[in-house]
């Protein structure tokens, strides 16, 4: 597979999401061998940008991949993400990015993944009790110590970005960006201009966009904790305008004689050698499916159609989740 830069950190074109295999979605925790054999199937094909966060369960995610990784480790690069859990008592679901609770968070995090630094290390979610500045400055005392390599942020916007870039570099911003999801296209020029990678979450619209949901029974049938439930793309009228977006990719996907997700992936590609997806999924099949949308072109129309797509109804996360976010 082709490379990909992260500010200085190179990573193969497409990468893994593992939260689904622990996490968030239908079927998750349910078959641990089958999630190992997902995470080993992507690193044989050559993806090294293998993607969780202590918020995962919490912790169990990165154990999982801890497990995973035994043995592969040197082949990949490790992100987690910290700040969504206060080790201070307070615990899960509790932005918290002192620096007090980020070196506490590191160390579990190291131990979980069985390893003795991490290559990308994310703030989940900026922390409004705390300056941007006093978080960057704890990761980079991190940096120096070699318990991480590079920094990363999470659905932050224009001016923490910059402060934060002032303080260290940032090598990439992890933010949702997919065909139905593309305010990231205004952020990204400024991204462009201070050498920040854009790392792509929910590339294939938490598996919208693969034409896996038909209409309200197949959401009806997801797991009761599956987080799609209360989203607001996947429930009431929303859904029903929204499946006709699924349509429009699958007719390019047929056109191009690919899958589907294979589009979804294929056209966050070809928005420059700076944007990495990391679609997420359970299954070594569907990762072998998703690396092979590296090898698909879209031509100037299919790119055309896919970028006048029908625009999406309803906010990417539910309203109490876009409090988190900033814009
Ligand atoms: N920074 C953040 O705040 C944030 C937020 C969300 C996610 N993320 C990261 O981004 C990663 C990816 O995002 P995501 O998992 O939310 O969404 P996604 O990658 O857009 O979609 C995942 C869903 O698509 C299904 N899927 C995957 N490949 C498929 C294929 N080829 N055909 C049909 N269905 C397929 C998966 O099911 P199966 O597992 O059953 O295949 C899963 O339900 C996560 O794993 C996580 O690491 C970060």
């Amino acid at each position: 597979m082709q490379s990909a830069h992260l500010g200085p950190l190179e990573v193969a074109r497409i990468g893994l999401g593992a939260m689904g295999m622990s996490f968030g979605y239908t079927g998750a925790g349910s078959d641990d061998a089958e999630a190992i054999r997902a995470v080993h199937r992507a690193v044989d094909l050559g993806v090294t940008l293998i993607d969780t966060a202590e918020i995962y369960g919490p912790y169990t995610n990165e154990e999982l991949v801890g497990r995973a990784l035994q043995g592969r480790r040197d082949q990949v690069v490790v992100a987690t993400k910290f700040g969504m859990v206060a080790h201070d008592g307070r615990g899960p679901w509790t932005p918290d990015s002192s620096p007090a609770n980020i070196r506490l968070a590191v160390e579990g995090s190291l131990r979980r993944l069985r390893t003795d630094r991490i290559d990308l290390y994310y703030q989940h979610r900026v922390d409004p009790g705390t300056p941007i500045e006093d978080t960057v400055g704890a990761l980079a005392e991190l940096v120096e110590q070699g318990k991480i390599r590079h920094i990363g942020l999470s659905e932050a916007w224009r001016d923490t970005v910059r402060r934060a870039h002032a303080v260290h570099p940032i090598a990439a911003l992890q933010s949702e960006y997919s065909l139905w999801t593309r305010d990231q296209e205004q952020i990204l020029p400024l991204l462009r201009e201070l050498g920040i990678g854009l790392v792509a979450y929910s590339p294939l619209g938490r598996g919208f966009l693969t034409g896996a949901i038909r209409g309200p029974q197949d959401v009806e049938a997801l797991d009761d904790g599956d987080f799609r439930k209360d989203h607001p793309r996947f429930t009431g009228e929303n859904l029903a305008r929204n499946l006709r977006i699924a349509d429009e990719v699958r007719a390019v996907a047929d056109q191009v004689g690919a899958t589907p997700a294979q589009v979804a992936l294929a056209w966050l590609l070809a928005q420059g050698g700076d944007v990495v997806p990391i679609p997420g999924t359970r299954r070594a099949d569907r990762v072998a499916e998703n690396v092979a949308a590296a090898d698909v072109q879209l031509d100037a129309r299919q790119l055309a159609v896919l970028d006048g797509l029908t625009p999406a109804e309803g906010g990417h996360h539910t309203d109490a989740q876009m409090e988190l976010i900033e814009r």
